[in-house]
């Protein structure tokens, strides 16, 4: 399928070739300049990659936003052993749709960046941890790995310079956890997919025990451009602390949906109106989550802000991933808050009391409060659980099941106020009293 819409306010690095199958091919992705900033990077060796990603001050897009650059330093400098790069391809966050979108039509992209940054990072071994839900995307990517080997772009003597990068892909089951780095790890060696306690780091005991650079795709896919075009090229876009550019996953009540690239920093309510069109059917805007299904609400009224690491976190919620999911006036927010507590409910990995008991009654007490049998109780008992559940578990699932109760607990109370019957009767008592004090 290709991609129709391109918004003139975007600005395609990423995303320029999307909806041009030729990209999916080597020879394709050769004709654009393929596969030179990895041989730039063979000639300019691993500090000073690490020194240009470092400049271009990109930061990781797998939800935290850690600079890129930094972290590969945090890897051994002396070689003793294996060193690995994972690639983490399993975005499961409900909303988030990019990764699968860089690896549909730009595996050669992906695989550039990646045997970049394992040269970079000293590593041998580069493992793509899939998704394996992601049928189409993970083909499309195993026949772009079979055409590195073939071409000697991959493997024992990477482009003749001696340097060896094996690239093996490996297809997760479908959990939401495993997306964790640590988790990820565990899944890789054939462990179950439960996030480890850190310290250790991972650059210093990661995958198989091995120092272990764990990075995003999207993060990965912007490493041959910045390569290619050094760190001031890269920072022409976004602001001094969110450099570049930055796939906006958009989804819900709009009249354009879809990926679009845009500088860092882009504002949010122009991201709706303009580039996606506004909300449809003359209805108005209720609530948007800005950064996927893990972080704060935002109320229509929050949404001038920039798109970028620090302005999300200024309005009360964080950028994610940067998949923005929209909600119209028609949207039951009780309702939403509930499909998106038993989705980590479900995907809570069980260790840590906090999550897996917390989690499992908030979505009790949230359906409770939907099918119309909840009590003002109930909503303190949301708050307390909630506030428990944040920075006392071995990963932050527990904070993200929280984040949107409290956020819509906070900022759209009225919904459920309307859904508990003694909130409804104390209204209508309070109405009628009014009423009678009028007359
Ligand atoms: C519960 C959970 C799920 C995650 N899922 C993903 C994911 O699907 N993809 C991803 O890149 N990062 C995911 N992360 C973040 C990773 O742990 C890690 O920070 C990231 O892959 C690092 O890459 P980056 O530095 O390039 O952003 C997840 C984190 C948590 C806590
Ligand atoms: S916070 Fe939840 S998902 Fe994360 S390690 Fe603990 S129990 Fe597992």
């Amino acid at each position: 399928m290709a991609y129709p819409y391109r918004h003139p306010s975007e600005t395609r690095v990423l995303s320029e070739r999307f909806g041009d199958p030729r990209a999916r091919t080597l020879e394709g992705w050769r004709e654009q300049g393929g596969y030179r900033a990895l041989a730039k990077a063979l000639e300019l060796g691993p500090a000073e990659v690490i020194d240009t990603v470092k400049s271009s001050g990109l930061r990781g897009r797998g939800g935290a936003g850690f600079p890129t650059g930094v972290k590969w330093s945090f890897m051994p400098r002396e070689k003793s052993g294996t060193h690995y790069l994972l690639i983490n391809a399993d975005e499961s966050e409900p909303g988030a749709f990019k990764d699968r979108e860089l690896i549909r039509w730009t595996p050669h992209q992906l695989l550039e960046g990646a045997l970049i940054g394992a040269f970079a990072i000293r590593a041998e071994h580069v493992y793509v941890y899939i998704r394996g839900e992601f049928f189409e995307p993970t083909q499309i990517l195993a026949r772009a790995v079979e055409e590195v080997y073939e071409a000697g772009i991959a493997g024992a003597d990477v482009m003749g310079s001696g340097v060896s990068i094996d690239v093996t892909l490996h297809c997760g089951a479908g959990a939401y956890i495993c997306g964790e780095e640590t988790a990820l790890m565990n899944s890789l060696e054939g462990r179950r997919g439960q996030p480890r306690v850190k310290p250790p780091f991972p650059a210093a005991v990661g995958a198989f025990g091995r120092p272990t650079t764990v990075n995003n795709v999207e993060t990965l896919c912007a490493i041959p451009h910045v390569v290619t075009n050094g760190g001031d090229w890269y920072r022409q876009w976004g602001t001094e602390k969110s450099p570049g550019t930055k796939l906006f996953n958009m989804s819900g009540h709009l009249v354009r949906r879809g990926n679009f690239e845009l500088p860092l920093g882009f504002n949010l309510k122009e991201l709706l109106y303009d580039v996606c069109g506004g909300v449809p059917n003359g209805r108005s805007l209720k609530a948007v989550i800005p950064g996927g299904s893990s972080v704060p609400i935002l109320s229509a009224g929050e949404i001038d802000i920039p798109m970028h690491y620090e302005g999300v976190a200024e309005a009360g919620s964080m950028l994610g991933t940067a998949s923005v999911i929209v909600m119209d006036d028609s949207t039951n927010i009780v309702k939403q808050v509930r499909r998106i507590v038993d989705f980590y409910a479900h995907e809570s990995c069980g260790q840590c009391t906090p999550c897996r008991e917390g989690t499992t009654w908030l979505a009790k007490i949230m359906l409770r409060i939907e099918r119309g049998r909840g009590t003002m109780d109930d909503l303190d008992t949301l708050v307390q659980l909630g506030k428990n559940m944040i920075g006392t578990t071995i990963c932050v699932l527990s904070d993200s099941a929280a984040a949107p109760i409290l956020s819509s607990l906070e900022k759209f109370r009225d919904d459920y106020l309307a859904l508990i019957p003694e909130a409804v009767a104390a209204a209508s008592v309070a109405d009628t009293v009014a009423a009678t004090v009028q007359v």
